[in-house]
């Protein structure tokens, strides 16, 4: 696997690929690999004649300092995911190769940058869309992976892409679970044995909600979700939403796409979690 650590020694590369005409997939990650990324990269690997990881625990995107410098960092498993699956190139820059010092700009993406997430993480979602704007700009894939874990940061990406014309196409990939249905996320790695138990309640309820989905009014669902996982001790909700998938308003019964989101705190780790309920049209 060739490892870039600049722009301009990737971009480079990348340039020689394409001149050779060769498909460029692209999986952005902040590392901590599991193998919901590696399901990501074996999509790309698919589709693709060059696949392309990024590795960039992205400052702007944590709107919690304390969040940032717990975030795992396992660069060195993570080269030798990669390297097992054989992905062709590791993009992993320092910030200040992404950043230029006290740098600030707004993209905007409308209301869906403020809404679920946005609301318990102010910023996020700006400090989410500048970077991936700047490294789809250095990577100019052909496409680019996403997981359905984080449901609404591929809707608003979508959106930047399309507002900005950027030619690129995006896919969106089934969330991997452990075998117990906990979502593979890098933050899992966070929790302790207790919290981990606790935890499985955001999947358990998910399921039941998607399993009484015919037989249940919306708001019954959601009244027996947010019981559910409020009962659960060491588990903090902070919203359990079940939303139009393309609007992420609250759904109503003539709703064409429905999703479920959870977002919970358990112990220090905050999880977040989702169901499609309604899909294809
Ligand atoms: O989903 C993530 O891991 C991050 O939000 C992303 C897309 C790599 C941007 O930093």
């Amino acid at each position: 696997m060739k490892i870039f650590t600049t722009k301009e020694t990737l971009a480079q590369y990348l340039l020689q690929t394409r001149a050779m005409g060769k498909t460029i997939g692209f999986v952005p990650t902040m590392g901590a690999l599991h193998a919901g990324h590696l399901s990501l990269i074996e999509q790309a690997q698919q589709n693709n004649d060059e696949v392309v990881c990024s590795i960039f625990v992205n400052p702007s995107q944590f709107n919690d300092p304390k969040d940032l410098e717990k975030y795992p960092r396992t660069i060195e498993a993570d080269i030798k995911m990669l390297e097992q699956v054989k992905c062709d190139v590791l993009f992993n820059p320092a910030v200040n190769e992404i950043y230029d010092d006290n740098e600030q700009w707004h993209l905007n993406t409308g209301e869906l940058e403020y809404l679920l997430e946005g609301k318990f993480r102010p910023g996020h979602y700006q400090g989410v869309t500048q970077v991936v704007y700047k490294l789809f700009n250095i990577v100019k894939p052909d496409t680019a992976y996403f997981g359905q874990k984080d449901y609404q940061q591929f809707l608003i990406i979508s959106k930047m892409a399309e507002q900005l014309n950027m030619p690129v196409k995006l896919v969106m990939c089934p969330i991997r679970r452990e075998a117990d249905g906990l979502a593979m996320s890098s933050r899992n790695i966070q929790l302790t044995a207790e919290d981990r138990v606790h935890a499985l309640i955001l999947s358990k309820t998910l399921n039941r909600v998607k399993d009484s989905f015919d037989r249940n009014k919306l708001a019954e669902l959601k009244q027996e979700a947010d019981r559910m996982i409020s009962k659960e001790p060491g588990v903090e909700l902070e919203y359990f939403e079940i939303a139009d998938g393309d609007t992420l308003h609250q759904a109503n019964e003539k709703t064409k796409n429905i999703i479920a989101l959870v977002a919970a705190r358990v112990g220090i780790t905050r999880l977040i979690d989702n169901v499609l309920l309604v899909h294809g049209s």
